[in-house]
């Protein structure tokens, strides 16, 4: 079965790929319910993401929106950080692939990714929102980074991610 694993992109939860079997996670209640409600077709599961519950190369897939920014913004950040990753990695199938996206800047939140003990190739992106404009003030509000992390063995992509790109939309 293909199983995708949403770490909680509700607000606008979307149905990527036709991908039929949607897991989210969060570690509220509160939001597990409420998301649950709107959309009662997925499964939803009440979850630390530093600490799943899920086997090894259980996902064929897995999303997370700013839940990356919550832990980068947690005392101990780095930390965190590196034991979300090394979850997400733990539950990743192998040739899978893992996108996150962040309002923090592609360079804060790139390097996190970037360590050899993960066999994966990684790309960043800069996503401009309509409001995009050069003062320096305005751009972490309007503009997300999005990191695409292809774990081993690779497979042909249908996006060619070569590098970091911007775009604006
Ligand atoms: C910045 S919000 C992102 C909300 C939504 N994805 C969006 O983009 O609108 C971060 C979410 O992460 C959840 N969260 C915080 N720490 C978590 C953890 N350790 N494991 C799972 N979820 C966590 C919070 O409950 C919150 O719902």
């Amino acid at each position: 079965m293909i199983t995708y694993l949403l770490i909680y992109i509700a607000f606008t939860n979307p149905i990527i790929g036709g991908y039929k079997h949607i897991i989210n996670i969060d570690i509220s209640s509160v939001v597990i319910n409420q998301q649950q409600k709107l959309y009662p077709e997925q499964e939803w599961h009440i979850m630390d993401v530093t600490n799943m519950k899920y086997a090894d190369h259980h996902f064929n897939m897995v999303v997370d929106k700013s839940l990356i920014d919550t832990l980068l913004c947690y005392s101990n950040s780095n930390a965190n950080t590196s034991k979300m990753i090394d979850e997400i990695y733990r539950v990743m199938a192998p040739g899978s692939r893992y996108i996150t996206f962040s309002l923090h800047s592609l360079e804060e939140t790139i390097r996190h990714f970037q360590d050899d003990k993960y066999k994966w190739k990684v790309s960043g992106f800069n996503i401009k929102s309509s409001r995009w404009n050069e003062d320096a003030n305005r751009r972490r509000a309007v503009a997300h980074c999005m990191i695409v992390c292809d774990k081993e063995p690779y497979s042909p992509s249908p996006l060619d991610l070569q590098g970091t790109h911007s775009r604006t939309h």
